[in-house]
């Protein structure tokens, strides 16, 4: 069991924030990842379309006999996490608890704001996770649709990300708040131009670190930690590659070989 790979789904690319958090943390961990770039985005869809689609990505990575999965995805996590627990065997992290927990510990003035999809803010799950941590916490929201396409197009600087940044915080900065999370795959690359825009004073929570580091504290937790000198890393995509790895190079500052394009429905028959 503990040589088997930890599963990583996204809706596309962005996961490879998550990715990247843990395959520093845990270097000597197979890690299979799936982006589902046919279907993404996400972030602008149904509860019900949403968790079908995870539950098939879900499904794809179970028959790769993985021992953990990981719901890099923020929008899936919010709104499909109890459902695949519910249907799975191997231990399910999700990225919203792991943020939630962070910026409780972080904020001193117990005014959390939270940016992310209009799907991932719609569904509540960043503040009804915080309350339940702290009933006394004020969370404020910010859905941020446009950071997606902006970070496709590699735009993490510049006077369009910060314009754009602007735009969207400055309601955020009005509330006071001493801690944002970054509850979207995509942000953490936009840290430079958001931690400007709220100024330096306000600690920003990147969901992909605190999640790598319950990853590794639940494979201590349940003896599953791989001890293997070298690991191995395998992609799966559900539309072509080409665009992926041009983006993922780009998420990753490395090389993304050892892809291969599937298609769910006819893996999963
Ligand atoms: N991965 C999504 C998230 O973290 C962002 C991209 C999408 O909308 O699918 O919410």
């Amino acid at each position: 069991m503990k040589d088997r790979a930890i599963g990583i789904f996204d809706s596309g690319v962005g996961g490879l924030t998550v990715f990247k958090e843990i395959k520093r943390l845990l270097p000597e961990e197979d890690i299979i990842y799936l982006g589902d770039t046919a279907r993404v985005p996400y972030g602008i869809r149904s509860k019900e379309t949403v968790t079908r689609y995870s539950i098939e990505n879900t499904e794809f990575l179970l028959s790769r006999g993985i021992k953990l999965l990981v719901i890099a995805c923020n929008t899936a996590s919010s709104l499909s996490l109890e459902e695949i627990r519910s249907r799975t065997s191997v231990p399910v992290v999700g990225v919203i608890e792991p943020g939630a927990k962070a910026a409780v510990k972080s904020t001193r003035n117990k005014k959390i704001g939270i940016i992310g999809t209009e799907a991932t803010v719609r569904s509540m799950a960043y503040p009804e996770t915080i309350k339940s941590m702290d009933n006394t916490v004020q969370v404020f929201s910010k859905a941020c649709p446009l950071f997606v396409p902006l970070v496709e197009e590699g735009w993490f600087t510049g006077e369009v990300a910060r314009l754009v940044a602007e735009t969207y915080l400055g309601e955020l900065k009005d509330k006071g708040i001493d801690t944002l999370i970054l509850g979207c795959t995509h942000y953490p690359l936009l840290k430079g131009v958001i931690s400007d825009v709220m100024g330096k004073s306000i600690t920003l929570v990147d969901s992909a670190q605190e999640t790598a580091k319950i990853v590794k504290d639940k494979l201590e937790e349940l003896n599953l930690k791989n001890n293997s000198v070298k690991a191995s890393y395998t992609f799966y995509v559900t539309d072509s590659p080409e665009r992926f790895i041009k983006v993922g190079e780009k998420f990753l500052g490395e090389k993304i070989d050892n892809i291969e394009k599937i298609t769910l429905m006819e893996v999963l028959r």
